[in-house]
Formats: structure tokens, sequence, C-alpha cells
């Protein structure tokens, strides 16, 4: 039978044999970014609407239609964070991080919320892993950030990944191009599909992602954003590609490649996997020098990424992780406040260890250590003394309970061999 309650549409729980491959992939990143000397940030996770339409663009698929907004008492309107961003340079600007040491490195890692259709990769929370350097121009900082995440991606071992990168150039230089894109796709109206055409007046750039196929060939005859940017963001481009080669990161230039948000200048970038299907961007970033200008502050270059934690767990087969426990401690009824101490005495030792909670029989206790994926039983024979068994492979032994947690790190070390073995 359904239960009457189900998950909202769009969300999903990560049960615990799950959550062990989104702490793998955290832990992963986190590795990476303390190597890199990156602070983890943690922003809220609502913020003033208001700061997401000026920062992701008032005609962007995410404000236009995909933002969870509501009304505080005060009749104030907040929004959901659909991305992280905004809310960070809102921090950089509301602490004063522009006197900290530039650049500033930060990282983040939490749910963000999308009104999209859900299929399989896109859901309406998800996680993101994000970084942000902000207060540098340097292309130096741009290969930074995507050899980071290259690295991040190529530890985790995610397959089929497809580097796609281009530059978007400045503000100036993209008006004069718009317009030029405009009047191209004018003058093919009709072999345009409505949602295109619509947006010819706000956002004919997003026409480039589009799968329609007489679309697609109007745009293949288009002018490309890349031959127009300005020499200066042609160098900075080139610069990014040179050292990216030198850090052995491979990439494709993709002069059609386009992002859902209205912040970018200069070098965007998107990384794929041919193992997730139509919602196939693992992870995806850019520059974004007029933003934290465009919220009020100062003239302030920055560049960051953020990849979908989900979308990692799919491409990598969204491997369920069996539960490891070094210790099931096995007692009769009468010996159970026994098993209480022997249990804390090796979680103390940081040993996992588990026991019985049900009142089982010692039979049933040592078949559920088993389905526990216990690799040692502790049986626990008197108040002094306990047997230890390896489930594996059937070898056991006596031992004091004092010696337990000392003879557990042993067997640990030695997986094959009996501390008597060794001894003789
Ligand atoms: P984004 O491309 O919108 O960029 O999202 C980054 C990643 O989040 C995507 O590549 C995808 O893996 C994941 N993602 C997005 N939407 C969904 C969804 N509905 N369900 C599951 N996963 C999703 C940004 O958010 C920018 N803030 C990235 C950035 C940081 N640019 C500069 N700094």
């Amino acid at each position: 039978m359904r239960p009457e309650f189900q998950a909202p549409r769009g969300t999903q729980d990560i049960l615990p044999e799950r959550s062990l491959l989104f702490n793998r992939i955290a832990h992963v990143a986190e590795n990476h970014f303390r190597r890199a000397a990156f602070g983890r940030i943690e922003t809220p996770a609502f913020e003033h609407t208001e700061l997401f339409v000026r920062s992701v663009g008032p005609g962007t698929d995410i404000v236009e239609k995909e933002m969870f907004t509501f009304k505080d008492p005060g009749e104030r309107s907040l929004t959901l964070r659909p991305e992280g961003t905004a809310g960070v340079c809102r921090a950089y600007l509301e602490h004063g991080m522009s006197h900290r040491p530039q650049p500033v490195k930060l990282w983040y890692l939490g749910p963000y919320f999308r009104r999209e259709r859900p299929q399989a990769g896109r859901y309406r929370q998800f996680n993101q892993i994000g970084a942000e350097v902000i207060g540098a121009a340097s292309p130096r900082v741009d290969a930074e950030v995507i050899t980071l995440l290259d690295r991040i991606l190529k530890k985790l071992r995610v397959p089929g990944v497809d580097l796609r990168i281009s530059s978007l150039g400045s503000r100036e230089a993209r008006t004069a191009y718009r317009a030029r894109l405009q009047q191209h796709l004018r003058s093919r109206m009709s072999e345009l599909p409505p949602e295109i055409q619509r947006r010819i007046p706000t956002n004919p750039l997003r026409a480039f992602d589009s799968y329609h196929p007489q679309a697609r060939e109007v745009l293949g005859d288009a002018p490309k954003l890349l031959d127009a940017i300005s020499s200066d963001d042609a160098e900075h481009f080139d610069a990014v590609c040179s050292l990216l080669a030198e850090a052995s990161v491979e990439f494709r230039i993709d002069p059609t490649l386009v992002r859902g948000l209205d912040y970018y200048t200069r070098t965007v970038f998107e990384f794929t996997s041919d193992h997730l299907g139509a919602q196939s961007a693992i992870a995806g970033g850019g520059r974004y020098d007029d933003l934290i200008s465009m919220l009020g502050g100062p003239s302030t270059p920055a560049i960051g990424w953020a990849a979908g934690v989900e979308r990692i767990g799919l491409a990598l087969g969204n491997k369920a992780y069996p539960a490891r426990l070094n210790a099931f401690v096995v007692a009769p009824d009468d010996l159970s406040e026994v098993a209480v101490r022997v249990v804390s005495q090796l979680r103390d030792a940081s040993i996992s260890a588990d026991f019985d909670l049900l009142g089982r029989s010692e039979n049933a206790q040592l078949k559920h250590a088993l389905r526990a994926g216990a690799q040692w039983a502790v049986l626990v024979l008197s108040p002094e003394a306990a047997e230890l068994r390896n489930l594996r492979s059937g070898e056991r032994w006596s031992t004091e309970l004092p010696e337990l947690p000392e003879q557990l790190k042993w067997a640990r070390r030695h997986p094959r061999r009996t501390p008597t073995e060794v001894d003789s």
C-alpha cells in the first residue's frame, strides 16, 4: 500500500547506502579544496529575491520560472537559493572581504532549489559543490579553478567526462554581438520553433542550447561570439587554454557554449558526462567580472563553478557502498550488560562496534552480525573474557576483555594471522 505521505515532487531521500557515496564525493572535494587553500563558506538557504533577479538575470529560465519564492510576514519577497554565486558575492560585500588578502578563495556544499520539471538527474532540491575565487583577473585563476574541478572528477573516477570551454568576452562585445545574432535569427524566423522566436528580444544566445534540428541549422550559419570578442579578451582566453594544456587538462573549445545565467563574462566552461542521458551537465562555471559591481560593490573580477552532487553520483552508477562495521558484540542474555561495556570500550578506541538491541538469541545475533557487514564477532564468554571471531575466514581466538581493542587493531593490520601464529 502506498504510504499516506511521499516526498514532494522532484525531491528525494538519500538513504544510508547512498549517503556513503555522497560523503565520499564531499570528502574528495574537501581534500582538494584544503590543499588548494580554499576556505569553506556557508550562506543561507534563502535570500532576498532581488539578489537572484539582479545576479542571475531577469530573462533567464531560473528567474522567469524556476524560483521558489515566498513572502515573509513583513511582505518581503524571499527565494530559496537556486544557485550559490549570488549569495557568496553578497557575503563577500557584506563582510568586507575585499579587505582580506586577495583573491579570496571560497568553497561550499549544500542544497539548492529550482522548480524544474523533474526527470533523471534533474531535481527540485539538489546539492552543489562550488568554488568561487574573488578578487583576481589573471588567466592563472581561470586555469586553477578548472584544473581543480578536473582533478576532483578524475579522483572520483567520473566516467565519460568531456570539458568544453569558450569565452563570452566583455559585456560590451556581447551587446554588439547580440544585435547581430538577433538580426540573423529574425532573418530566418520561419525556421525557428516558437520558444526561440519568443526569446529573440530578451535572450537570443539561449538559442544555442536548442536541440531543434532546423534551429541547429540556422545557428550553424550564425555569427559566433568567440569571433567577436575584443583582442584583450581573446588574449585572456588563449592564455587560459595554454595554462590548461600545461596542467594536462583535456578540453575542447566550443564557440556555441552558452550558460543559463546572465552574470558571465569572458571564460565559461561546462563538464558533461556521457553516462548521464539528457541532463548531461555535471558542472559548469565561468568568470563574472561585473557581478560584484552589479550588486553595488567595487569593480572586482571573479570566477567560479558548481558541480551537481547527485549528477556525479548518477554518473558513478549510484553505487551503494556497504556499511562497514569492525565488530559486532554477541552476548548471551545474562551477559548483556558486559556487551554494553565492551561496545563502549571499542567505540572509545575508535573501533566501530554494534550489538543486539532486540534480545535475540546468540545464534540470531551472529546471523545479524553477518547481515550488518561486521568483520569480527566478539563473543562475550564471561565478564572478563571474549572470543574474537573473523566472520570472513572463521579464524578465532580468546582474549581478556581489556586486551580487546589492541587485539582488534592488531588483527586489522594483519588480516590473515592470529596473534598465536605470530608468537610461535
Ligand atoms: P549551473 O550550471 O546552473 O551553474 O549549475 C551547476 C551544476 O548544478 C550543473 O552542472 C548540474 O550538475 C547541477 N544542477 C543544476 N540544476 C540541477 C537540478 N535541477 N538537478 C540536479 N542538478 C542540477 C551554477 O549554478 C553557477 N552558480 C555555477 C557557478 C559558480 N558559476 C560561477 N560560479
